[in-house]
């Protein structure tokens, strides 16, 4: 984690913290600067970090607090943080994060005798959130962390409201609540019916089609007609039950309003938030002139440290035939549909360089000097310049590309959604 990050994380601690926040769920992205970071954060700035399932190493025990109750009128509320274990930590870390299912079907049992409502903030991203809402019962809400860039107006799926606000901070969300006695979301009976009527036709329609087909005798012993009469009875029946439930629900169910504010158009400056993004943006400055100084001074790399991907594919065919069903194969292709082809403020990050500070690949001339096999986004714009390793395999050793490599070149102003633990799985090469 680069320095300027860990300063940026404060500045937005800082600032939540101002705007009195309750708690935050951690999610992958928060750990890259370290448990320290966030615990200095927590003392500092007091937030209240929030984890279900990331545990100490050794000991196996919550390394912040799984959950907050907190009570808003009359109701109590708990909300609990859960992070996504898809990104591997490493052995060094000190930490694990355990899968949702060894955690949190418990965690809500035992919540859920004490609260009125139950919160959970999950960085899962949404296809996990929904099976989540199918396995475990008692959770009202989810609130997901941005895995994309839009906003997703909350949807009920069983019993459980799921909502999420865009990523990059463009919008708030606001949700006004009314949690009746009732604690549950209202169902919406007619479209269910109308959704279970639905298959029900069709089923009758298949059902016709076969009797008008086949012989009766036929049919008797078509296992495929029996399950389908079967089926069609269970429909009959759920039908039924659902006109009945809806004829005596009684009482107010739980209702909602959901609004998402637009933060340029609709929000004044807040002066107090804005001293914090002032002093948070000096000092990334500050840091960002002294890594430029001192990287100009750092060893010299040439072109000739690299093989190319050819070179890679006489020992590595598998790797290499996944590579080229990626897009980073075809990143040179993709500038000369966009004739940018020869322009070298475009091909820093479109080709394969042993490193990739503009400056010095320019002063270097090194796109001068590259070759056809370089021309791509290649196995060493990840692993790192490897001609030293084809030349010995097993005694010079390679390194499998951290976040760090994958955002020299996915910037915010080239790529303006990138979330390592989402994308690294479109690019990584299978195993041998
Ligand atoms: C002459 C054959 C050969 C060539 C050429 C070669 N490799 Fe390897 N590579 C190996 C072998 C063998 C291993 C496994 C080493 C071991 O496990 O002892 C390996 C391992 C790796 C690993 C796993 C990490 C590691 O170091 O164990 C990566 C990544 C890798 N190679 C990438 C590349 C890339 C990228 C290129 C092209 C620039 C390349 N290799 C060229 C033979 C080769
Ligand atoms: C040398 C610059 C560079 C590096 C390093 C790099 N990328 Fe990319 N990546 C690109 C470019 C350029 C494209 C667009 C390629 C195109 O469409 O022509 C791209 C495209 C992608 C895509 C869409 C590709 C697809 O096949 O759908 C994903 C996902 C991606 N990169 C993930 C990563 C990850 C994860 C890492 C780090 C492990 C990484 N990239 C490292 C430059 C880079
Ligand atoms: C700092 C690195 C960087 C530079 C410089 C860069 N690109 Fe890219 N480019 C990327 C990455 C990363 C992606 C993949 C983005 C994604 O997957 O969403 C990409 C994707 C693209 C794409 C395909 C996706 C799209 O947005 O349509 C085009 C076209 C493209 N770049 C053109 C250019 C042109 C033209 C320039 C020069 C003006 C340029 N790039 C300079 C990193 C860069
Ligand atoms: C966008 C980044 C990226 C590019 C480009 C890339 N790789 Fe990889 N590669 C990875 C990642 C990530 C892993 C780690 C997989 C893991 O941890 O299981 C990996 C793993 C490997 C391994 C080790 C597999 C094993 O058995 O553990 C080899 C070998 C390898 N890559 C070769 C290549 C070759 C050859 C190319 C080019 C043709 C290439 N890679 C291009 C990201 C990349």
């Amino acid at each position: 984690m680069l320095e300027q990050e860990a300063v940026t994380a404060r500045g937005i601690a800082e600032a939540m913290q101002a705007m009195s926040c309750r708690a935050v769920g951690i999610a992958a992205q928060d750990l890259a600067g370290g448990i320290d970071l966030l615990k200095e954060i927590q003392d500092k700035q007091k937030l209240n970090w929030l984890s279900m399932n990331l545990v100490d190493g050794t000991t196996n025990q919550t390394i912040f607090a799984p959950s907050v109750d907190t009570r808003i009128g009359s109701i109590n509320i708990t909300i609990l943080g859960l992070t996504d274990e898809r990104t591997d930590p490493g052995k060094d870390a000190g930490y694990t994060i355990l899968p949702w299912q060894e955690v949190l079907p418990e965690v809500v049992a035992n919540v859920d005798t004490r609260a009125d409502m139950i919160i959970l903030l999950s960085s899962y991203p949404d296809t996990i959130n929904k099976e989540i809402t199918r396995t475990v019962q008692g959770i009202d809400l989810i609130l997901e962390s941005a895995h994309g860039a839009s906003n997703q107006p909350p949807r009920k799926v069983e019993d459980t409201l799921l909502a999420r606000v865009g990523a990059q901070g463009k919008y708030v969300g606001m949700m006004r609540i009314n949690w009746t006695d009732a604690g549950q979301w209202g169902q919406n009976f007619s479209e269910q019916i109308r959704a279970e009527q639905n298959r029900l036709d069709r089923i009758t329609w298949q059902i016709g089609r076969m009797e008008k087909r086949d012989q009766e005798k036929d049919l008797k012993i078509d296992g495929r007609y029996q399950r389908l009469l079967v089926t069609k009875e269970k429909s009959v029946q759920k039908i039924k039950q659902l006109k009945e439930t809806r004829a005596h629900a009684t009482g107010e169910p739980c209702s909602f309003t959901n609004r998402f504010i637009g933060l340029k158009s609709s929000m004044p400056e807040d002066r107090e938030i804005q001293a914090i993004i002032d002093q948070t943006t000096r000092e990334v400055n500050r840091l960002n002139r002294k890594r430029i100084r001192n990287t100009n001074t750092q060893q010299h790399f040439s072109i000739d440290t690299l093989a190319g991907w050819q070179k890679c594919q006489e020992c590595h065919p598998k790797q290499t035939a996944f590579w080229q069903t990626t897009d980073h194969s075809r990143s040179l292709k993709t500038l000369e549909q966009a004739e940018q082809q020869f322009n070298e403020d475009c091909l820093l990050c479109h080709v394969t360089l042993p490193y990739y500070d503009a400056a010095r690949v320019k002063s270097e001339k090194l796109l001068l000097q590259l070759s056809q096999s370089l021309k791509n986004v290649g196995c060493e714009s990840c692993h790192g310049p490897a001609a030293a390793h084809s030349r010995q395999p097993e005694s010079i050793r390679l390194v499998n590309p951290d976040q760090k490599i994958c955002t020299g070149c996915h910037t915010p102003d080239h790529d303006d959604n990138f979330i390592f633990a989402d994308k690294i799985r479109e690019v990584r090469c299978p195993r041998e």
